[in-house]
């Protein structure tokens, strides 16, 4: 049967955020949650690895969720630099970005590098966001339900459930740029990135499809009002409080 999707609201810092104005956000957020009450939509803030455990801790008990931007799919071992799930997981995460296109662009991670991360989050008990999306050039050669179906096929692994799936679909020429696909575009791709899951699940209706790439307070409402579309993956918006809240608001 499937599940109600609950709409989750995601925020990814990326490379952004030292401990005192981070502090301040979180507190900030939390005071906006604990005010409008919401139970019926979830939010989640992915700070730098090094702030998982400060904000988890500044936020515990407010409801506000902590993930993880990326994680190395072993679980230990000599990996200089990295982090792994289960390192998240005891900082105080519940869930962790795996396949972000800025990963997969600056440090290469393909698809089976991506399925393993989502792997390595379950094995730790975290719930892995999956982002996959087109560049620009692939959406002008018309291959953008080609190449988001080639992504999800690679990256998701087998044995995805509702409650062990996210997805997020940020096509990558509308990270950052103020540019969106139009809501009908972003209802087709999340249609077929559904119709994709239903052979990779049996409880594909249930997932969890989050849109991400330039989303703000006064575009929120139109883009989580398209069909399919679960919650927003908020990159620099989700560093004002303000802006994330109202996107929050209209989910
Ligand atoms: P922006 O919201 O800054 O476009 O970033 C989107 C994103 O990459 C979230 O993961």
């Amino acid at each position: 049967m499937a599940r109600a999707r609950r709409p989750l609201i995601a925020g990814n810092w990326k490379m952004n955020g030292l401990a005192s104005d981070s502090l301040a956000l979180v507190k900030e957020l939390a005071g906006g949650l604990k005010q409008a009450g919401w139970t019926d939509r979830e939010l989640l803030v992915c700070p730098p690895a090094t702030l998982v455990r400060t904000v988890a801790d500044a936020v515990k008990g407010s409801g506000l969720l902590v993930g993880g931007q990326n994680c190395h799919a072993k679980a230990s071992g000599a990996h200089t630099g990295d982090i792994s799930a289960e390192m998240l997981k005891d900082a105080g995460a519940a869930c962790v970005i795996v396949g972000h296109s800025e990963r997969r662009s600056d440090c290469g991670e393909t698809d089976a590098v991506v399925r393993a991360k989502a792997e390595a989050a379950w094995r730790a008990g975290l719930l892995p966001i999956v982002c996959i999306g087109e560049t620009l050039a692939e959406r002008e050669a018309g291959k953008t339900l080609a190449v988001l179906e080639t992504q999800l096929k690679g990256s998701v692994p087998d044995g995805a459930t509702a409650a062990r799936l996210v997805v997020a679909y940020e096509p990558v020429w509308a990270i950052g740029t103020g540019k969106t696909p139009t809501v009908a575009e972003v209802a087709a791709a999340h249609a077929h990135i559904r119709k994709v899951l239903g052979g990779l699940t049996a409880e594909a209706a249930g997932v969890r499809l989050l849109y991400g790439g330039s989303v703000k307070g006064s575009n929120a409402a139109e883009l989580l009002a398209a069909g399919d579309v679960d919650g927003a993956l908020v990159g620099g918006a989700s560093l004002n409080a303000a802006e994330f809240l109202a996107i929050a608001k209209a989910a």
